[in-house]
């Protein structure tokens, strides 16, 4: 039950194998205790900081109230209300806050901010999702994984869509770690970012296991144990909403497509979604879909990576 190596979680990369495993387990034990009414407040006293430069309802939530359930506290900061936002220089930012909290979350835009913050920052900086990542929402779905099938030996994982989001770097870091098999289904031109890419595939081969892309999501959802999905214009690219209507419409999750997976597949989707976009209602809403299991878990994965990172 030991503490992480890290300082910070800016990437699913930032954990070794047995860490993300430990991770797991602990959110499992966490979850019991609350549905138990068994108290748990590993960070008594403590406060994390919450910067969110673009909108938020799980993540905000689930990281507030996991505090509170730890015994902690949470600060919520808009950026549109701090002075970060009128141009106060993350250095500065991140140096004045790590005076008063124990633990900061920040939603941003570039990797690069994230990186910048916890450069300066003398607490945990934990990500709560920029452009190319979003590891805390791979926590849960790792952790969804593992109740509904109980190992991630010998899965596969399809995730179809837009395949340069942080949604797909974050699984292919998670599935690399993990040893699942994935498959990637995008279009020309949304593949994933190549370098995470090469990085997941050879780290998976060391396990034994294999990681594609194809441009056919047919062929990409064959013998699936998960169906992976997400919006098809992440926050910040609203610009290009029209173009990607029309290029991911052959991409949508529907029962048609979902026919080619296990008859025992799960759907994960890490929410907010479109019904009827990037899935159909019947799929989201039908009996495969672990969509709210997934999302309640965020609140558990996170409190064990709170316990583990800022009790440091
Ligand atoms: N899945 C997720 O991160 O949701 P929010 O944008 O509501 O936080
Ligand atoms: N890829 C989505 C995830 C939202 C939680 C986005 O970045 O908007």
């Amino acid at each position: 039950n030991g503490q992480l190596t890290t300082d910070h979680l800016l990437t699913i990369n930032d954990l070794t194998e047995t860490e993300l495993t430990d991770l797991i387990q602990e959110a499992i034990v966490l979850k019991q205790e609350l549905k138990e009414g068994i108290p748990h407040p590993h960070l008594q006293g403590k406060t994390l900081g919450m910067i969110f430069e673009k909108s938020s309802t799980r993540t905000r939530v689930s990281f507030e109230t996991g505090m509170l359930q730890l015994g902690g506290h949470a600060l919520f900061l808009s950026s549109k209300d701090i002075q970060l936002g009128r141009g106060e220089p993350v250095s500065d930012t991140a140096k004045v806050l790590s005076r008063y909290v124990d633990g900061l979350m920040i939603r941003t835009f570039d990797h690069e901010t994230i990186e910048e913050f916890a450069r300066h920052a003398t607490v945990p900086v934990i990500n709560g999702l920029t452009d190319p990542h979003h590891p805390t929402q791979v926590l849960a779905d790792l952790m969804t994984i593992y109740e509904y099938k109980g190992t991630f030996e010998g899965l596969k994982l399809c995730y179809i869509g837009d395949g340069n989001n942080n949604m797909t770097h974050s699984l292919l870091q998670g599935a690399a770690l993990t040893g699942m098999n994935m498959t990637v289904s995008s279009p020309e031109g949304y593949q994933p970012d190549p370098g995470i890419f090469k990085e997941a595939s050879i780290k998976a081969s060391k396990k034994g296991a294999d990681i594609s892309f194809s441009t056919d999501p047919h062929e990409a959802v064959k013998d699936a144990d998960i169906i992976v999905t997400d919006v098809w214009t992440s926050m910040g690219m609203e610009d290009e909403t029209n173009e990607r209507l029309t290029a991911f419409k052959p991409y949508q999750v529907n029962s048609k497509l979902a026919e080619h997976a296990k008859s025992d597949y799960l759907f994960l989707h890490c929410l907010p979604a479109h019904r009827e976009e990037e899935v159909t209602a019947e799929i989201i809403d039908g009996p495969h879909s672990a969509v709210f299991d997934e999302a309640e878990n965020r609140l558990h994965a996170q409190k064990a990576l709170l316990k583990k990172i800022m009790k440091k």
